[in-house]
Formats: C-alpha cells, structure tokens, sequence
C-alpha cells in the first residue's frame, strides 16, 4: 500500500510531472507517481532537480498539442544542462503521435501503458528511445492507490472507468483511450473510504461517459447504484461526478442524486450544439428537443441543482441559423457555465475523414466570441437567482483576494466568498448569498 501523499526522499531519483488536459490526466498522473514511486522514484516540484521529466499530454485540440512540442524544446535544455536526464511525453498525444515524438523524447508511453513505466525508464538508453502506447481492453488501474497531489487535501478525484465507446465525430478521446471498461465498484468504494479516512470531503468520480458506467459481477451495479455506494461512505463526504452524456443520463441517477443529501446538486452535461442538425453530424445521438427534455427532468426533480455545459462552435458546415439555435438554446437552459471551443479538426476522427473544417477561423472566432459574451450574462444571471439563498460551502481555503475571506463551492458547484471565522480547508460553512459576479457568490455568515 502506498502513502497516500507524496514521498519526499532527497535520496531517491527523483520524477517531475506536468499535466495537461482533463482531470482524467490529473489523476492519470497520480496513478504515474504511485507506480513510480513503488519503483523507488519520488516527486520532485523543481524540473531542475528532475531525473526523469515527463509531461502528461492532451490531444483534443491542436492548441493542446502545440503547447506540448513548445515545452519539450524547454524540457531539452535541462537534458543540455544535466546529463541523463529523461524525457518522456506520456498521456493522449503519445498515442497519436507515437513516430514524431519517439525523434524528440526518451519515452513515450499511452494511457494503459503506465504499469511499464520504471521498466522503459529503465532500458533508455542515449539513441535508443523506449515506447509502450498498446491500448488495453481490461486495464483500470484498480489496485492502485494513486498518490494525491491536490494542494489542500480536502478534494480527490477517482477514475471510475477508461476509455469511450461513443465516436462523436470530431472527438479523438476514443482513439487515445481507447474501449470503454468500467472498474470494480468495490475497489471504488474502498479508494473513497481511504481519502474519507484521510480528512478528504469531497470525491469527484469520473469517467468520459459516467452514466455507462456498469459492472456485472453476481450482482450487476450500473451508475446510480455506485453513486448511492459511494454516498453511504459518510454523509460528510460529498459525491461529485463527471462527465454525463445527455444520451445517456438516466431518471435513476436524477432520483439518486435526489435521494442522498451529499450528493452535491451539479450535472456536467455538455450539449455541443443547439442545432439538430450539427448535433447529427457530430454523432451525438441526441438532438435539441432531447437535451432540453432531460434539463426539464433534471429541474423538476432537482430544482436547484447546478448545471454546465461544453459548447463547439463552427464545426463543419454550421449555418448562421445553426449557430443561432445555439444561443437560443444557451438562453434558454441559463447554464451556470460553460467551457467553449472553436471547433479545432482532429486527423484521424470520423469529421476528418467525412466533413471538411470548412469555417473560416474568422468566423469560428467570432461565433465563438458571440457565445462567451452570452455565457458571462447567462452566468450573471443564473448567479442572481441565488442572492438571499443560504448555502452550505466547503472550505477550500483562503479567497485569493482577500485573505481574510474563505472560498469554497456549494453543492451546485458554484464559488462563494465569505468572511472567515477561522475556519480551515475542509470544514463546512453556512452562509447566506448576499451579492453576486459572473464567477462568484458574495456571502454573509450565518
Ligand atoms: N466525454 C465528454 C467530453 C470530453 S472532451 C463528453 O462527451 O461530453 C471535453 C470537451 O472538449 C468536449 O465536450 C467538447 O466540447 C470539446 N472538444 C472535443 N473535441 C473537440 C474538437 N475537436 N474541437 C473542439 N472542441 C472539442
Ligand atoms: Fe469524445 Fe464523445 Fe467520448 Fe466525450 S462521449 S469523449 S466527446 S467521443
Ligand atoms: Fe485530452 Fe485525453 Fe483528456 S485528449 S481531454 S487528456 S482524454
């Protein structure tokens, strides 16, 4: 079994790990840092003290990328500085781009590939590159411990499956993850227990599909019932989850989230388009009328409860009108918040193939400008419905402006700020929304 936090051993070779991407990177990393600390590295958060660099990557837009190859021409100059220093680009991009990278780095190594690591560590050698980017159907990394390095120990992410089986068209998560494979609940469960059991508050389960989720082993768990597993740990341990599929999220997962209190009241549902038509071509299995439906269920069983969304805009062949029924649907729904992209073309995806990136960067930019203006006034405005609601917030430290305040989320995921009261990360406040921003709820004490 592992320590659950970092070890520091001035004596050991030491790994330093920069993360890029989705939070199924961020705990990926956690896992990269257990096994190699069974091998007998340890952390280092200075890159000029690192035997081994690596850099957990992202593919799912070229920008991602990008940045990517301009760190690796910064992580060269320590490897001028100090001989024998490693690098390895591990994560999405070392699956895509396996033969471009495998001429810069030391080693390269996929998402399923991670037990290998101290081995290619290992067998590197000067001109002799090593590489593992063999995807897996079975590997979930579910006996090991990841080793946390969230800064304030209250809140932990925990991987509840890998992979996904949905091929939205311009979506190259499938080809670098690979099947969808869900994992033992039991080993779930325990993993929560053990961060409950080490002051942790708060778990988020994640997943690219978290509503497929199933495991079918005497007894068959689907998500909901994992959910109400994980909930009955503690009704002081919060369950927070993401991301659900609008195709997919079903009413028994509403009626958990209902059932238990610490099931905090926020659904990542990422709609993409407004348009049914786009909506189509992207391969999402829904279409307009069946998102809001499902938002209208959400609301009528969970009135309160928080909801945010991905929006792309100018995928391939998207209308004026089609870019429309995007802020039509974006006024209608008032989400919370909103991650936005420009539509960024994937090699490999199925829009590559079929559908041509055929709206002018100006236009992509400009629509996608036009949906972040309307977002910070749906945010205002969703955020204007909580003033004189009282919340309950958990701590997660002091505000960044004022360090005599705390900030903390409430159940639907919103940030409040608040006077303290000498309270600590980790402990739970009540307090009253008094004003509001876009980004923020100003409260009062209770
Ligand atoms: N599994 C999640 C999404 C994971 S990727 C889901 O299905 O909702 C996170 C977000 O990145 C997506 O929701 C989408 O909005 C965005 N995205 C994915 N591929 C993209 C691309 N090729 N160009 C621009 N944005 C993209
Ligand atoms: Fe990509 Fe679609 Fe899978 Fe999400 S559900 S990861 S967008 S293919
Ligand atoms: Fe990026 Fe891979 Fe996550 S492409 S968004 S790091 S699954």
């Amino acid at each position: 079994m592992n320590d659950i936090r970092p070890i520091i051993d001035e004596s050991r070779p030491k790994v330093y790990i920069e993360t890029y991407g989705c939070q199924m990177n961020v705990n990926d990393s956690e896992v990269i840092l257990s096994i190699l600390q069974d091998a007998g590295y340890a952390l280092t958060e200075d890159i000029t003290k690192a035997d081994v660099i690596l850099a957990n990557t992202c593919s799912i837009r070229d920008n991602a990328e990008q940045r990517i190859w301009g760190r690796i021409d910064q992580f060269k100059i320590q490897k001028r500085n100090r001989e024998g220093v490693i690098i390895g680009i591990v994560g999405c991009m070392a699956e895509r781009l396996k033969d471009k990278l495998l001429e810069a780095v030391d080693l390269v190594a996929g998402p399923d590939s991670y037990r290998s690591l101290p081995s290619l560590l290992e067998a590197v050698r000067p001109g002799s590159p090593q590489i593992n980017v063999l995807l897996s159907h079975e590997e979930t990394y579910a006996d090991i411990s990841p080793v946390r390095l969230d800064k304030n120990g209250v809140s932990a992410f925990i991987s509840i499956m890998r992979g996904c089986n949905n091929v939205c068209s311009y979506c190259v998560v499938p080809y670098t993850r690979g099947a969808e494979r869900s994992r033992d609940p039991h080993t779930i469960v325990r993993e929560a227990q053990t961060l409950f059991d080490n002051g942790y508050k708060e778990v988020t389960l994640l997943g690219q599909n978290v509503d497929s989720y199933i495991w079918k082993d005497g007894e068959t768990v689907n998500f909901a019932r994992l959910l109400a597993m994980v909930a009955e740990i503690s009704p002081e341990l919060r369950v927070r989850f993401s991301t659900s599929h609008p195709k997919d999220i079903s009413d028994e997962v509403i009626h958990t989230m209902a059932a238990y209190e610490n099931i905090c009241k926020h659904i990542h549902l990422p709609v993409q388009s407004g348009s049914s038509v786009m909506l189509e071509k992207m391969r999402r299995k829904y279409n307009r009328e069946w998102y809001l439906e499902r938002v209208e269920k959400i609301r009528s069983v969970i009135p309160d409860c928080g909801l945010t969304t991905d929006v792309i805009a100018g995928f391939s062949g998207e209308t004026e009108q089609d870019h429309k029924d995007t802020l039509s649907l974006m006024e209608q729904v008032v989400f919370d918040s909103a991650f936005m992209f420009a539509y960024s073309e994937r090699p490999g995806t199925l829009a590559s193939r079929r559908y041509p990136d055929d709206i002018p960067y100006e236009l992509k930019t400009e629509r996608l400008n036009e949906i972040i203006a309307l977002q910070g006034r749906m945010s205002l405005k969703s955020n204007e419905k909580e003033i004189g609601k009282r919340l309950k917030v958990l701590v997660e430290g002091p505000s960044k402006k004022n360090p005599d305040e705390l900030c903390g989320r409430a159940s639907s995921n919103k940030m409040c700020v608040f006077p303290s009261c000498g309270e600590k990360a980790g402990d739970y406040c009540e307090v009253e929304v008094v004003s509001v921003t876009s980004a923020t709820l100003l409260c009062k004490r209770l």
